[in-house]
């Protein structure tokens, strides 16, 4: 099996969010290299793109520079999180760029590249064509400021630069001109039918399966695969200025770590892997927003290449810290390394196991729920059988276990979980895995409440059952710690050590350890106190001082919403805009004055029937100049747009000019 985990850009620190990605693919390996398959698990640094580019720029050092030290902390943070890939490369490799024009060569020798020359937003100050992120202004359905070029973030809608209003280039804060240029296409639209074959032999999970079909029945666009200089990444061959974009090379990045590996390694072959017949099994692990490239683009340039395909694609959802999306302010947008500086990794580990499932629904780091998961199922369940039964074995008995098992239809009810815990994992089912070894655990724990070892020990005539019951609980927890070490590596191997063993197999938990003799028992993990989780959230806070242009924040002081002056408005005319599909043009009364506003609300509204009407504006927005002329400000209204918006209206006693509070 090859596995591999979505590569991170290199523009930004690792947080909780990537975590999900890695934790849950690293947890997924674990469990296949314990059950004894030959499984290898690569990643890399996504390293191309402009947003690498403009970063290295602004922070005064090359692409290349900043590709190899941020490539550096992440492989810490990988290290420290106990994740293990048995490579980590880049995309901005030697390997990489000889795959990645030997598939482009083949893709275009079958006739699947074209050229087509279009128009794009391009800074004349800056002299480079702007990625549509690149170029920011109003939105034309919701009217939002300072909306990205591809889509409004306030009502969803797909913009283009071009069809934004007073478009500004976010690099120089001119306004962009367009410019044609000759992109390199890759014909998707052909690979319909080869997709829809894949899609039925693939195992995908259904959510999966739903997506690509709302996509199939969307219809399949060609891709642009080209991107013109300035740019960070490879050249497209035979020509002096275009290279290949970020997303073309990204997953053949896959292909270049595992290169890199089996050029060191005799025991595996890529052809073995990556031939169009291969035997061998391929998965990719990725967060739901990035499954388009996945499972559209990336199946159809392997099958145009003449490669295989992947077996599956495992999609995850989003992470949410306390039900809301990460935020600086509130000191949820928290970096690997910052929760590394505060708690124990495997807590998190467990914590996300304990959450994940199979589906792409978002999960939640409930910080107060991760207190109280940890320190109730890890140390207080868990942990906690092996301390009580420990130091009895060490002091009393010197350490050697009994050599039978008192209660051997208990410890079969742990190996019998044996199957059903290994299928939870391998259909990522980590959430019912960890549930059913906690009830496991519930159980090893009532059975030391009811022997009572250590009133057994007090009476001569027991203290040899001591021993037997010790035994017994040790091996519970033996048995558990075997299906809790894809989960908790560090704890796992704590466990082992103390137990004298030197590896340990999936299989093994199903044997008891007996007539072995055990090491003095340290504590594998300590309480977390909810102190350590306020200091990561105040330094979670401090490390990250909210910048204006990217905060990721849905917060405003009261300081901003008391600029914000809103009136009560009473519509004198209303009436349709000639050549305008969506809009009215609104007079209103605004007390001492009049106002002309044009509001995206025809399909919603008769305008005869809003005349009269009490509604309430935003007064002391700039003037906007539209295509059928000046709006001096806006109506507010609810819902999501089309016929569904809601006037939001006052009552009629509320004179025209009264200030809203
Ligand atoms: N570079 C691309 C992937 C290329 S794969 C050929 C990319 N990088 S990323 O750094 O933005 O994200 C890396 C992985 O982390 C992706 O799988 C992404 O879905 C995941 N996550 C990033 N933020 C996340 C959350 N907040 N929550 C869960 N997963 C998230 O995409
Ligand atoms: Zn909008």
């Amino acid at each position: 099996m090859l596995v591999t985990s979505a590569l991170p850009y290199v523009n930004g620190p690792m947080h909780m969010g990537h975590l999900v990605e890695y934790l849950q693919s690293d947890i997924w390996v674990r469990f296949q290299k314990l059950r004894g398959h030959k499984c290898t698990y690569v990643c890399a640094s996504d390293s191309h793109g402009t947003p690498i580019m403009l970063k290295a720029r602004e922070l005064g050092i090359t692409a290349e520079q900043l590709t190899g030290e941020i490539s550096a902390q992440f492989v810490r943070d990988f290290l420290d999180f106990s994740i293990h890939f048995d490579n980590y490369h880049t995309t901005h490799s030697v390997e990489n760029e000889e795959l990645v024009t030997g598939i482009y060569n083949r893709l275009r020798d079958a006739g699947d590249i074209y050229t087509k020359t279009i128009e794009q937003s391009y800074d004349v100050k800056e002299g480079m064509f702007l990625p549509d992120r690149f170029v920011r202004g109003t939105c034309p359905r919701c009217k939002s400021e300072d909306q990205p070029g591809d889509a409004c973030e306030v009502c969803g809608t797909t913009n283009t630069p071009e069809s934004l209003i007073n478009p500004l280039s976010v690099l120089s804060g001119t306004t962009p001109v367009k410019r044609e240029s000759e992109h390199y296409f890759f014909r998707l639209s052909a690979y319909e039918e080869r997709l829809r074959q894949w899609m039925s032999a693939a195992t995908l999970d259904k959510h999966v399966i739903a997506k690509l079909d709302e996509w199939f029945e969307a219809g399949l666009q060609d891709w642009d695969i080209s991107r013109d200089a300035p740019y960070f990444g490879f050249r497209i061959p035979d020509t002096d200025d275009k290279y290949f974009y970020v997303w073309l090379d990204a997953p053949v990045g896959y292909l270049a770590s595992f290169k890199h590996l089996c050029d060191r390694r005799d025991d595996l072959n890529f052809d073995e892997y990556w031939k169009a017949d291969s035997n061998a099994e391929v998965y990719h692990f990725i967060g739901k927003d990035i499954m388009y490239f996945h499972t559209l683009f990336w199946p159809a340039v392997l099958q145009g290449a003449g490669f295989r395909t992947p077996t599956s694609v495992y999609a995850h959802g989003f992470l949410t810290v306390n039900g809301q999306k990460m935020s600086k302010s509130r000191g949820t947008f928290i970096k690997a390394r910052t929760y590394l500086d505060n708690l124990n990794p495997e807590f998190l580990r467990y914590y996300y196991a304990a959450k994940l499932g199979h589906t792409i629904e978002d999960i939640d780091l409930n910080l107060e729920d991760f207190v109280a998961r940890v320190n109730s199922d890890l140390v207080g369940k868990l942990i906690n059988i092996a301390s009580r039964c420990a130091g009895f074995i060490t002091k009393q008995f010197d350490g050697q276990l009994a050599a039978s098992l008192p209660d051997p239809a208990l410890f079969a009810e742990f190996t019998d979980a044996s199957e059903i815990i290994a299928d939870h994992y391998e259909r990522r089912e980590f959430s019912k895995a960890m549930r059913l070894v906690m009830s496991l655990a519930d159980k090893a724990n009532r059975y030391i409440d009811d022997q009572k070892p250590w009133i057994m020990a007090k009476n001569a005539d027991s203290a040899g059952d001591v021993q037997a019951v010790c035994t017994q609980g040790l091996n519970m927890f033996r048995t558990l710690m075997i299906y809790l070490a894809p989960v908790l590596p560090v704890v796992a191997e704590g466990a082992r050590a103390f137990l004298n063993e030197k590896v340990w197999q999936w299989q093994d938990a199903s044997q008891p350890l007996l007539s072995a003799g055990v090491e003095p028992f340290k504590p594998l993990l300590t309480r977390v106190e909810p102190e350590q989780v306020q200091r990561l959230i105040a330094q979670s806070e401090e490390s990250t001082p909210v910048a204006a242009t990217e905060s990721e924040d849905d917060i405003i002081s009261i300081d901003d919403f008391m600029k914000i002056d809103l009136r009560i408005a009473r519509i004198e005319t209303a009436e349709a805009v000639e050549g305008a599909d969506k809009l009215l043009a609104l007079t209103l009364d605004v007390g001492d004055s009049s106002r002309k506003v044009f509001a995206g609300i025809k399909a919603a509204y008769d305008p005869d029937s809003l005349v009269g009407r009490h509604v309430i504006v935003v007064a002391n927005l700039a003037p906007r100049r539209m295509k059928f002329g000046v709006s001096e400000g806006m109506v507010l209204a609810a819902g999501p747009g089309g016929s569904d918006i809601f006037l939001l209206s006052a009552d009629q006693g509320a004179k025209p000019g009264m200030r809203v509070k």
